[in-house]
């Protein structure tokens, strides 16, 4: 069975935990000293970050396996009522829905990604354009405020932003269609250009639904992500952040 990070993490926590305690009985038997709170603490959080890189997480697992200890033991002494941890549980699973499953959580690609993207679009004639996973939806509300032609689609599975993306087409009088679904479900083959900013562990599946759905004559674009293995036909950098737009023609 293929346990999901989110799911490795916690029980990287429990299992530093149990090594903790372990660790501070062995010092009690030993030596007949126990540590104190914030040193027992320090070599918790130490274990969680050090085992999250001897298991090759990505690096930035360890400073959140550091810090996530911390904050727990930070926010138990504030005594804060329990409705707000109960909001904030309710706020982060309306953003985060089903990153478990997805391995794509919600981060707004930069402004600097506009520009070019506006370039690879046609300026001639009519088009159809989709972000899979449109987020908050500020790239689709600015793309289509600056090319008249297209037509601009997003699809999101996490219920908060989808809510904030309609919200603001709305308020914008946009044009721009946001639809709450998994673009698993989606058929691929209505759009002429198809855009992704999603995470590495999504792109050999949607490669998989791009090379059977999308026709010969789109655009399949992903920012930041590559498709393993298979060479994209543009390769651009984002002049000032050093970021990448890649695309393959189909
Ligand atoms: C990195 S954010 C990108 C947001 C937006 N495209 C942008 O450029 O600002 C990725 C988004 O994809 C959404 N997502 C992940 N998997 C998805 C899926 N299978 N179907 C629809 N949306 C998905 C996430 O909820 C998240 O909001």
């Amino acid at each position: 069975m293929k346990l999901s990070i989110g799911l490795k993490s916690l029980l990287l926590q429990l299992l530093s935990l149990g090594l903790t305690y372990l660790l501070l009985f062995a010092i009690q038997f030993f030596w007949g000293a126990s540590l104190s709170i914030f040193l027992a603490l320090f070599l918790h959080c130490c274990i969680a970050s050090v085992a999250a890189l001897v298991l090759r997480f990505d690096w930035w697992w360890g400073v959140i396996q550091f810090s996530f200890p911390l904050l727990v033991v930070f926010f138990y002494w504030q005594s804060l009522p329990s409705f707000v941890y109960l909001i904030g549980l309710l706020m982060l699973s309306l953003l985060y829905w089903s990153t478990y499953r997805t391995q794509v959580p919600y981060y707004p690609s930069k402004s600097t990604l506009i520009d070019p993207l506006l370039n690879l679009l046609p300026v001639a004639e009519r088009f159809n354009f989709v972000d899979l996973g449109s987020g908050m939806g500020g790239l689709l509300l600015d793309l289509s405020k600056r090319n008249q032609l297209g037509q601009f689609s997003g699809v999101e599975i996490a219920p908060l932003p989808w809510l904030v993306s309609v919200t603001r087409a709305l308020f914008y009088r946009s044009p721009v269609r946001f639809y709450f679904a998994n673009y698993i479900d989606l058929d691929l083959s209505q759009f002429r250009i198809v855009f992704c900013y999603l995470s590495p562990a999504a792109m050999s599946e949607l490669w998989a639904k791009v090379s059977t759905e999308m026709l010969p004559g789109s655009l399949f674009l992903s920012y930041e992500f590559v498709v393993p293995g298979v060479e994209p036909d543009l390769c651009i950098e984002l002049a000032q952040d050093g970021s990448m737009l890649y695309g393959w023609r189909i």
